[in-house]
């Protein structure tokens, strides 16, 4: 008989799992709060600095996120959950990595259009590797902000199903993660 410890997440997976949800889900209202100071706040600098910062760091944890899952593929579901919801959950997952992906690239390509690296933490210097180019820091910027839009709205659909199966369907979806 299989028990609920039979399809979870291994610890390492639900520690990265909490661990950027939350930062990553700050980084957003983070994001929108520094791109929206005035030039002239206190903060202006510092807001963007530590937005930087952190988007670096959640990046090398999505690096590392990536290559445990890679090479510790989670227990299947339970063979009652219907084909389209394993569909659903798969491409949803998907979104979640490819945002993951994406939000730091194109938050890096967008800080590096002066031809300056991203200074982490005041820990090390990220190198600018793209060659400096003024338009791109709007242009990038806009499609920084809007992934981050799209990002929101597929840990939307994410939280709606794990919450709809944890107090609905009652099949232990959710404490795989938990
Ligand atoms: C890791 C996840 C990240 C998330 C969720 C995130 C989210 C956001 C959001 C929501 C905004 C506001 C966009 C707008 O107002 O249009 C923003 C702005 C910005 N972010 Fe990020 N970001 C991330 C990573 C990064 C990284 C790694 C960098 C740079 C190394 C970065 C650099 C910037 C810059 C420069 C802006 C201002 C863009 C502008 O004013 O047009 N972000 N971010």
């Amino acid at each position: 008989m299989r028990t609920l410890d039979d399809f979870r997440f291994d610890w390492v997976a639900r520690c990265l799992h909490w661990g950027m949800a939350v930062p990553l889900l700050g980084m957003v209202g983070w994001g929108y709060y520094s791109a929206n100071l005035n030039f002239y706040d206190p903060m202006y600098h510092r807001a963007l600095y530590w937005h930087r910062s952190m988007g670096v760091v959640l990046f090398g944890a999505f690096l590392i996120r990536t290559a445990w899952r890679l090479g510790h593929p989670p227990a299947p579901l339970p063979e009652v959950m219907p084909a389209w919801q394993r569909h659903a959950a798969f491409l949803t997952q998907l979104g979640l990595y490819l945002f993951m992906f994406l939000l730091p690239v194109t938050g890096y390509v967008t800080s590096t259009s002066d031809g300056r690296g991203v200074d982490v933490f005041g820990w090390w210097e990220l190198p600018a590797w793209l060659p400096p180019n003024s338009g791109r820091e709007t242009w990038m910027g806009t499609i920084h902000g809007m992934a981050a839009i799209l990002f929101c709205l597929v840990v939307v659909i994410h939280i709606t199903a794990a919450l709809k199966h944890h107090f609905i369907h009652r099949d232990g979806i959710f404490r795989r993660m938990w």
